[in-house]
């Protein structure tokens, strides 16, 4: 029997990359594009290091519906992953156009060649976002979404809701969201990771770039929130642990196993952390110092939110398995992997 192929867009980021190791490892083929607008070829170098093989990769931008079109005529591919997005909440809300040409266009050129090929099956890579400030945690599926604060919020919730309509509309169109928590942490051997540009925004890269000395001291945004010890809470779940449920996914799509034309599912752990939690544990685990200090709120931050995984358990058959610990650990020796740290 001959293997399932699967496109990547975007599959040279940080949960492209893992995601992509995760597939092949499952036995799946894989065919990779990425414009590395936001990634580095050294990522497609550190998957075929961990595989000890080549992949199918192509440079190729998304909006670009010609070049996508090549791709479409050149490999078979029942489902596509589409992971190929802008993600910086802070620069969508000053370049909104920005997030909404990017994000949606390569969305709607991925959906109308899938379309025209007769490509059934799409995974999209949604957020926890889409909940907002919910009123009861944890969230379900079924939590209802609240208005995004964000363009980059936006751009998910409109991405959801193309997805249920072509779904609806079009007999040979299935779908799933996986809606992620806070991927966190890196492959085990280091040799993929987080490589954010810049000043990081997200809390695991700016704890792991200021314990190797790059930045001078974290800030902890906000200390006076209604949570057990005043900072905010989150469900923090491990970027293999996340990548296997696309595997999960991908092979329910592939079994002809979906119920629902168009699926949603949390993916996280299920228990939050608080950021002074986990800025503690690690210092803990790996046994290095993250200067920090308390300043207000970020604007936008939500005081807690993480995921009733119920559904994702029972119905993918999939579970976070990795300890914080490991998973800090894993950031740890990815940055210094990164920086030539012993
Ligand atoms: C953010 C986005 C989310 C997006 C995700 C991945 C919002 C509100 N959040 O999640 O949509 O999917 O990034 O990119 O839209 N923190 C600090 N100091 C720092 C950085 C962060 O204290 O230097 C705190 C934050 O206040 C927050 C927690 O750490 O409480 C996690 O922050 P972050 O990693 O940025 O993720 P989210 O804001 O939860």
């Amino acid at each position: 029997m001959s293997k399932e192929t699967v496109l990547i867009s975007g599959g040279a980021g940080y949960i492209g990359s893992h995601t992509t190791v995760a597939l092949v490892e499952a036995g799946f083929d894989v065919v990779v594009i990425d414009n590395f607008s936001n990634s580095e070829p050294s990522a497609i170098e550190g998957v075929e290091k961990i595989l000890g093989r080549k992949i199918d990769f192509m440079e190729v931008d998304t909006c670009d519906k010609e070049a996508l079109r090549k791709v479409f005529e050149k490999y078979q591919f029942n489902t596509v992953i589409h992971f190929a997005a802008y993600k910086a909440v802070g620069e969508s809300m000053t370049e909104p156009l920005k997030y909404y040409q990017n994000n949606l266009v390569s969305y709607m050129n991925i959906l109308e060649l899938m379309k025209e090929f007769g490509r059934p099956n799409i995974l999209f890579s949604s957020s926890a976002t889409v909940y907002g400030n919910a009123e009861v945690l944890p969230v379900t599926e079924q939590t209802p979404r609240q208005p995004a604060t964000s363009p980059y919020g936006n751009t998910k919730q409109i991405a959801e809701d193309i997805l249920s309509d072509c779904c609806r509309a079009y007999e040979g169109m299935w779908g799933i969201a996986l809606r992620y928590f806070n991927p966190i942490g890196a492959h085990p051997s280091a040799l993929i990771g987080e490589l954010p540009r810049g000043v990081p925004n997200n809390l695991v890269p700016f704890v792991t770039q200021t314990a190797a000395g790059i930045r001078e001291c974290l800030s902890v945004f906000g200390s006076d929130y209604d949570t057990p010890d005043g900072t905010c809470l989150r469900d923090y779940i491990d970027v293999v642990d996340l990548a296997k449920a696309h595997v999960a996914a991908v092979r329910r799509m592939t079994s002809g196993k979906m119920e629902r034309k168009y699926e949603i599912f949390n993916v996280g752990t299920g228990s939050p952390l608080s950021v002074l939690e986990l800025i503690t544990r690690f210092m803990d685990v790996n046994g290095v110092d993250v200067p920090y200090k308390m300043v207000g709120r970020r604007s936008g931050d939500v005081p807690a939110v993480w995921a009733d995984t119920t559904l994702a358990n029972n119905t993918l058959g999939w579970k976070a398995e990795r300890s914080i610990d490991d998973t800090l650990r894993s950031a740890w020796a990815w940055e210094k992997h990164l920086r030539g740290i012993q």
